[in-house]
């Protein structure tokens, strides 16, 4: 018995060639190689030959195999090699394209923006003092001498001075990691004459230990106003102004008499629960209130410090936590989520 394997692997060749796809691969592919395909076939044949023809028979049967599986390899991969061609052909105009990442501002630097921009509309300059300020910049010329018991909370992060048995070297230099942002009133006042009214904003540290309203470092927003005849009924206008642009026209604002050693006399200022417009919530801990800023009228101390005439000149000051605002602004309620850099906090904003 004699059979023509050259035919059968010339047949497979013209076959596989005309296989336009995988289905059809798979098709053939049975038909060759499967269990019951020509292959099997041939080989189940063996045992029946006469024993002279088995080994010969045997070693071109294996051959055959050889080549259809190398056969059949070649076309799979050309199919697959054609398939990604053709779909790398392809643009699918219907599928949604790649967003790239924005960046944004930081919520701090949004609301620092928005108290700023709405204090420059009602006339107010920028000026910005340094971080690392004089002590006595920070205390004795804002009238907070150096027993003053204030100074306590206020004590803050003190740097070595650069070369302290310099000749002439006076403790006026010595110098500090700003504890607010007051002491920038003694700069502005020094370097725009009066009538002058400039905001201030800018980093402060102290030293407190982080917890959900504490951060040893934080920002706030300084404003002084100085002219002839500046009154506290200038102070309350100004201020309940910023108030209804910040958080709103329904806006109420509250003075309460306070004292601060660099205003005199002075206030703290509460505008009303805008969660709850004053009837009281858990955001203003059912008072119906939240306090927000320090003010005052400037006092005849920090007139002196900056060498000017303190019977001239009346003045207006104000100071806000950045930090506040803006938690009591988007109702967030630990301070430490501003300084994490969370990407899921910070792109809500
Ligand atoms: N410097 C004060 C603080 O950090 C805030 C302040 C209060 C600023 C009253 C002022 C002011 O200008 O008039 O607590």
């Amino acid at each position: 018995m004699s059979f023509d394997l050259t035919h059968i692997l010339d047949e497979a060749k013209a076959q596989l060639e005309a296989c336009p796809d995988k289905e059809a691969l798979g098709v053939l592919r049975v038909k060759y190689l499967g269990r019951k395909g020509l292959l099997q076939d041939l080989m189940g044949r063996i045992p029946g030959l006469p024993p002279e023809e088995r080994r010969g028979f045997g070693a071109r049967v294996n051959e055959l195999k050889k080549s259809l599986e190398a056969l059949f390899a070649g076309k799979e991969s050309a199919l697959d090699g054609a398939g990604e061609a053709s779909a790398k052909g392809f643009i699918d105009v219907t599928l949604p394209g790649k967003m790239p990442l924005l960046g944004r501002l930081h919520p701090l630097t949004q609301v620092g923006n928005e108290v700023c921009g709405i204090f420059s509309r009602l006339g107010f300059k920028i000026f910005q003092g340094p971080e690392a300020e004089t002590e006595f910049h920070n205390f004795e010329a804002l009238n907070i001498p150096l027993d003053h018991p204030s100074r306590d909370a206020f004590d803050t992060f003190y740097l070595r001075p650069f070369d302290a048995s310099r000749p002439g070297f006076s403790g006026q230099e010595k110098k500090l990691l700003r504890s607010h942002t007051s002491p920038a009133q003694i700069r502005a006042l020094k370097n725009c004459p009066p009538p002058m009214a400039v905001v201030v904003p800018g980093r402060v540290y102290r030293p407190d230990a982080a917890d959900a309203s504490h951060s040893f470092m934080f920002h706030q927003v300084e404003g002084i106003a100085v002219d002839k005849d500046i009154r506290f009924s200038d102070l309350k206008g100004i201020l309940i102004a910023f108030a209804k642009e910040m958080f709103g026209p329904e806006t109420r604002m509250r003075f309460r008499p306070s004292f601060f050693p660099f205003t005199e006399p002075s206030a703290e200022v509460d505008i009303s629960c805008f969660a709850c417009a004053g009837r009281g919530c858990s955001v203003c801990k059912k008072s119906g209130w939240l306090e927000i800023l320090g003010c005052g009228m400037v006092h005849p101390h920090v007139f002196k410090s900056a060498g000017l005439d303190a019977k001239k000149w009346r003045g207006l000051a104000f100071g806000m936590g950045v930090e506040r605002v803006a938690m009591l602004k988007y109702g967030i309620n630990d301070i430490r989520l501003f300084f994490e850099n969370d990407i899921r906090f910070l792109e809500q904003f």
